[in-house]
């Protein structure tokens, strides 16, 4: 069986609610050995917290989603920085970033809640896991001007041209690919795939959302990372237990688990 990193998932999510146990505790059987929590709101981060103290391959990322940002104080931001300068298993700050899709009317204060947030990482000495949708000058623009590359980390899901990629590669960062990446026309994903060399490549569900084909549209899990590291393997001619040991390799350097 091959060995699989989940670089990005939302198990807190209520649509884990009926059997979020009996799920996560087939994970290892399946072959996906580790698992990144990713938070995005204040709650989310604190069942991220609660998540990787109950299972010993979760490691968590805390941040606020460029979409949750409203109402969030100072005093949130102090308390993910005193997490996750405090427990080695919170191994990225995220998911944090840019969003024009669902709100173009408070650019600068996502830019702001962004630039902030980088500065935890710095100053906590983890990656950054950055959500970045219908605004890829806007985010590579923040990320340069607030030296993202003294962090490092992955652009998740990454939605964007090859040209894009180039730009986020050459700052250090990796290219997470996940369900998006199989739909049928996602012809741009695919020239994306065959771009990025495997060694900056993260494997990615970001479940419940984004299920690939064939379940598209059902909830997705962390089983269905084959699904993506076939596509993947197929695109670029190569095997796919090529594709799931190099990207576990990646992301266990990424995120500094040993
Ligand atoms: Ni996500």
């Amino acid at each position: 069986m091959n060995r699989i990193f989940e670089s990005h998932a939302h198990y807190e999510d209520e649509a884990f609610d009926e059997d979020r146990e009996a799920l996560i505790a087939s994970l290892p059987s399946n072959g996906i050995e580790y698992v990144v929590n990713v938070g995005s709101t204040v709650d989310t981060c604190r069942r991220t917290v609660e998540l990787i103290a109950e299972y010993g391959f979760f490691y968590g990322a805390l941040g606020i989603h460029p979409s949750e940002i409203k109402d969030v104080s100072d005093a949130d931001l102090e308390w993910i920085e005193k997490e996750t300068a405090a427990n080695p298993k919170l191994v990225a700050v995220g998911e944090i970033g840019l969003d024009y899709y669902w709100d173009k009317d408070n650019k600068e204060s996502q830019k702001d809640f962004f630039v902030r947030q980088i500065d935890i990482a710095r100053r906590t000495g983890k990656p950054i896991i950055v959500h970045s949708r219908d605004a890829a000058f806007d985010t590579w623009d923040v990320m340069r001007s607030a030296r993202a590359s003294d962090c490092g980390g992955v652009v998740h899901c990454f939605s964007y041209s090859k040209e894009e990629a180039a730009k986020y590669l050459d700052m250090g960062f990796y290219i997470g690919i996940g369900g998006a990446s199989t739909f049928k026309n996602a012809v741009k994903a695919r020239e994306v795939i065959a771009y990025v060399p495997l060694e900056r490549i993260l494997l990615e569900t970001d479940c419940p959302y984004l299920s690939p084909v064939p379940y598209r549209g059902k909830r997705n899990s962390s089983l269905n990372l084959p699904v993506i590291a076939e596509n993947i393997a197929a695109v670029k001619g190569i095997g796919v237990k090529t594709v799931c040991d190099v990207t576990t390799e990646n992301a266990k350097r990424m995120y500094g688990i040993l």
